[in-house]
């Protein structure tokens, strides 16, 4: 749909009925808060926008007013405005306040718990939790002073996002742009969820892997990377230490995970034997290559005959190995089936050794690859089986943390796998 902002296939349902007030600043990033607005209210948030004197150099009131669906907030002294909705109310009533564009005059009074306008009253006045987007020309961001002012906002307890680098409006390349809508919207819902995995290291694999042919040809499968993005996305989200090791996908990874890109079964497998040991929860959302060729060919293969045979030799199987590891961790794998699924995938769950599989039928509308929802059905280990709604991969993801969360409580040692590993090279 044209206008809508993506959120990477996050449905932010955290978002949904909070109250958010977003503090626009003078700053050139004014112009690009009319899509974080209209991202807020699509994901059901009530947005009430407060906007400095110099934000409305860059932007109209009557943009965020219309995005919002709610009257702008400009004055702490106006009759009218304090009598729609008083400034304490305003603060009292804010589940997050996100300022965006956060510019270094406005960094410097909340540093120094100045409030000498309605946003910066309403920051020193509310408890909730207070999220603070710098955007600015290179220098000014590096300046000390910003740094130090910075760095204090943090030692209080405010969420500081870091610019992207790329660039500036003023003509200069490097940090201080503004991140994107979806960003802003993902770092709103960290704030407001709840941390119940900030124990937790959690190791997840996504997307598909590539086994190369020749040097510009490789075999690989649809899996887009989308439901271990989300994965990775909301255990980051609830506190985890997160490290996502991505076969090739053209999704922008969620910020805060530890990102170790692969091509290969045999490189991901590489990537996570070595992780797996330090991890207490291990998820394998990955749509590992079943087969590679026997010959990676080391010239391009040419068009000259009619008929050419693969011949093709068995990956690793991953997931099996990393219940051979020594130690405990909670063991999630998916099981992509196009028939009878459930079967398939305790087969799976047995086979693999692990405690978690998550199934679904790929071929099932509103599921499978390259969707933002999915249909899933959680099948145990101890036999508990619970089939989920069409929901968003967002959802899901959360759904199958609660259920890690709980697995990890319960302190289950890894199952070994129940037939024998074997390795190829
Ligand atoms: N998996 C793995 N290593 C492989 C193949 C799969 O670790 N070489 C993992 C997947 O990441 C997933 C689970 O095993 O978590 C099941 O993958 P799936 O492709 O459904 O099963 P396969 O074992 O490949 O069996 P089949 O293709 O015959 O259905």
């Amino acid at each position: 749909m044209a206008g809508v902002v993506s959120t990477g296939g996050a449905s932010m349902a955290v978002l949904t009925g909070k109250s958010i007030i977003v503090g626009i600043t003078g700053g050139i990033a004014a112009y690009k808060m009319g899509e974080t607005v209209r991202a807020l209210v699509q994901a059901g948030a009530n947005v009430r926008v407060i906007m400095t004197r110099a934000a409305e150099e860059f932007v109209t009131p009557l943009t965020f007013q219309t995005l919002s669906g709610n009257p702008v907030s400009r004055h702490t002294f106006d009759l009218t405005e304090e009598s729609q909705i008083g400034h304490i109310r305003l603060a009292d009533e804010a589940d997050a306040v996100l300022i965006a564009p956060a510019t270094a005059n406005v960094i410097a009074k909340l540093a120094m718990g100045m409030a000498d306008d309605l946003l910066t009253t309403v920051v020193l006045a509310t408890q909730s939790p207070v999220l603070i987007a710098p955007a600015m020309n290179v220098h000014m961001y590096e300046n000390p002073v910003v740094a130090e002012n910075l760095a204090r906002l943090v030692a209080l307890g405010r969420t500081v996002i870091e610019p992207d680098t790329g660039f500036l409006a003023c003509g200069y390349e490097g940090p201080g742009r503004l991140p994107d809508a979806d960003v802003l919207l993902d770092e709103v819902s960290a704030a407001l969820t709840a941390k119940d995995l900030s124990d937790s290291r959690v190791l997840v694999t996504a997307g598909p892997t590539w086994e190369p042919l020749d040097p510009v040809r490789h075999i690989a499968n649809r899996s887009s990377g989308k439901m271990g993005y989300a994965l990775a996305r909301v255990a980051q989200r609830r506190g985890a230490d997160v490290t996502l090791v991505s076969g090739p996908s053209a999704l922008t990874p969620p910020r805060g995970v530890d990102l170790i890109r692969v091509t290969t079964a045999r490189e991901m497998e590489d990537a996570v034997m070595r992780r797996a040991v330090a991890a207490d929860v291990v998820i394998m959302a990955a749509a590992v290559g079943d087969y590679r060729p026997t010959v990676r060919a080391g010239r391009k293969i040419k068009r000259t005959r009619d008929e050419i045979e693969l011949k093709l030799v068995r990956n690793p199987d991953i997931l099996a190995s990393i219940s051979t590891l020594p130690g405990t961790r909670v063991l999630v794998g998916f099981a992509a089936e196009t028939n009878d699924v459930v079967a398939h995938a305790r087969r799976k769950l047995q086979a693999k050794g692990v405690h978690l599989m998550v199934a679904n039928d790929v071929t099932a509308p509103d599921a499978g690859f390259d969707v933002d929802t999915n249909v899933v059905t959680l099948i145990e280990r101890s036999g508990r089986v619970d089939g989920l709604d069409t929901m968003s991969k967002d959802d899901v993801a959360s759904a199958i943390l609660d259920r890690v969360r709980s697995l990890v409580a319960s302190q289950q040692p890894a199952p070994v796998a129940a037939r024998r590993v074997r390795r190829r090279r």
